[in-house]
């Protein structure tokens, strides 16, 4: 599935960026879907978004300038509200109406969780509701926000993979001893999956004062969500009851890259755990998937006639299955490379 040539992926929200990266002045570029689109704040400091180009010579309005809360092209600094609507024309004399055409497209934007999330076309589904995030004495922890080569399907279907561990991730908490993988149960819902397991897991040392256990083998009790296309979240519950929530998000940017964003929910305090610690942990599990997950195919078939696969692939072919499903219900044929 090449994931620009499917409208129905316009559909959906995706976290873009950090809020903390619009300021005041200085608007964002960020591109979606292969949408190059512009993001800043507007005079309530909401964030807003439109197509990064102007409609008077096409300048990219990301290389403008916001003042009072509406952006100003550097060419000749034509104005645009959050609307897309053109407020301001310098070159205009005084009493000259603006036309109405006179306007840039303008998406939905909204800020969750510490992030601009971007709907290109009316969502088919809300952005993702967490119920943790609202819980009292559950701190979150901003993790990770960087580009990956990799398609989203790619990065969800391994999220869901309980079989990699003991190859991918043998430097952190896979057991080698014991490459089969835990028994699974994958409850398809109406915006994606849950899937639930038990996972024995190696407690390396650094994870042993983290976690607060210091055996050196412990349990995770995995919850994992799936939400339409590539958002996930995994809530690793451990004997102790200490809740280890990890969001992570692969926004699409193009046919074969993705932004990764990632933040976890725990429900201990930082004098338990360092956020500096945890970080480094989940650090070193997200590089090795990222090594493995870079030297796959992007071009990611929904059809697995090609592919061989094994049990513990069901909720991925879940995925294919209803981002198939998806498409067919509104009219479009996957696309592919060849
Ligand atoms: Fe933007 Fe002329 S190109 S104002
Ligand atoms: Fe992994």
């Amino acid at each position: 599935m090449l994931v620009t040539q499917q409208p129905v992926l316009r559909r959906f929200w995706y976290p873009v960026m950090p809020s903390s990266h619009l300021r005041e002045t200085q608007p964002q570029p960020f591109q979606l879907l292969g949408q190059k689109i512009v993001l800043w704040l507007d005079a309530e400091g909401q964030p807003v978004a439109t197509i990064d180009r102007c409609c008077h010579r096409t300048a990219q309005l990301s290389k403008g300038t916001v003042i009072d809360g509406c952006i100003r092209c550097p060419y000749h600094g034509w104005t645009y509200d959050g609307d897309g609507i053109c407020v301001e024309v310098p070159q205009f004399t005084e009493g000259q109406t603006i036309p109405a055409g006179y306007r840039v497209q303008a998406f939905r934007c909204a800020e969750r969780y510490g992030y601009v999330w971007v709907a290109l076309e009316e969502p088919l589904l809300p952005i993702p509701e967490i119920p943790e995030a609202d819980q009292p004495n559950v701190r979150q922890i901003h993790q990770f926000y960087e580009r990956w080569h990799c398609s989203g399907l790619r990065l969800m279907e391994n999220s869901f993979d309980n079989a990699h561990f003991s190859f991918v991730h043998v430097q952190s908490f896979g057991n080698q001893a014991q490459p089969k993988p835990a028994d699974l149960a994958v409850i398809p819902t109406d915006y994606g999956l849950v899937m639930k397991a038990e996972v024995p897991v190696i407690n390396p040392p650094l994870q042993q004062k983290n976690l607060g256990i210091a055996e050196k083998t412990t349990v995770r009790i995995n919850e994992q969500t799936w939400y339409m296309p590539f958002t996930r979240t995994l809530k690793i519950s451990y004997p102790n009851g200490l809740m280890h929530l990890i969001f992570t998000a692969a926004t699409p940017i193009d046919d074969r890259t993705s932004q990764i964003v990632q933040f976890c929910l725990r429900n201990d305090q930082e004098a338990d755990a360092p956020a500096a610690d945890i970080i480094a942990f989940d650090r070193q599990v997200t590089m090795e998937d990222k090594a493995v997950l870079e030297s796959t195919d992007y071009d990611t078939p929904l059809d697995l006639t090609a592919e061989q696969h094994m049990p513990s692939d069901k909720p991925g072919i879940i995925m294919r299955q209803k981002l198939a499903a998806l498409l067919k219900q509104h009219g479009e044929v996957e696309q592919r490379l060849v």
